[in-house]
């Protein structure tokens, strides 16, 4: 039988993948805010979704705060676990203010916080969530100007505690015998 010489096939050198990916770099701004002295601001447009910036620090437990900033009207602390924890921020989510009408959100993904977009945002917009205060006796008025701002940077339930602690410490205390409030007469 003939030898047949097998034609050597030439298979093309494997090419490395280039994968064209258009990314436009994020970047974020500290500058002057309408909201509250200085804020943190987006150079690029933000897709809803998008994990915008971790909010990193140092974590303390509630004790380690309160010693820290006991009477400090301004704080960059973020609570975890309801409040058992918190993280003292010092990046550039830390100067994130406060809305009412946010344009981001946050959540805890694998234990750490991010600040992620709840809608599309423009260019130059001003990066703010809602801070939904929920620990505290003092008032927390907002700025934010939002047409449905509630007044405060506390939670609407924190609200309605205060709002109820409040009235139950201006009714008095109760007579434990009659029920009656005590009160001069
Ligand atoms: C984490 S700092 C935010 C950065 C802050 N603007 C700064 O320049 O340091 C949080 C503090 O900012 C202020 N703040 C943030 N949002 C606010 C708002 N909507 N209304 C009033 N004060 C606000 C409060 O004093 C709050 O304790
Ligand atoms: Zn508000």
């Amino acid at each position: 039988m003939r030898k047949v010489r097998k034609e050597k096939v030439l298979l093309p050198e494997p090419r490395p993948t280039v994968l064209k990916i258009k990314r436009r770099a994020m970047t974020l701004i500290l500058r002057e805010s309408r909201i509250h002295s200085c804020g943190c601001y987006t150079t690029a447009p933000i897709r809803k979704g998008t994990r915008v910036v971790e909010y990193v620090g140092e974590r303390l437990s509630n004790d380690q705060a309160d010693d820290l900033y006991d009477d400090v009207p301004i704080t960059y602390l973020f609570g975890l676990n309801s409040g058992k924890h918190v993280v003292d921020g010092y990046g550039v989510a830390a100067f994130i203010n406060h809305s009412c009408r946010p344009n981001c959100e946050t959540d805890i993904i694998g234990g750490r916080i991010w600040i992620i977009a709840r809608r599309d945002i423009e260019r130059g917009e001003e990066l703010t969530y809602d801070y939904n205060l929920f620990d505290g006796e003092e008032d927390a008025p907002c700025l934010c100007r939002a047409p449905r701002c509630r007044g405060s940077m506390y939670s609407a339930a924190h609200l309605r505690k205060m709002t109820r602690a409040r009235a139950k410490a201006a009714r008095g205390p109760i007579s434990p015998l009659s029920g009656a409030t005590i009160g001069s007469f």
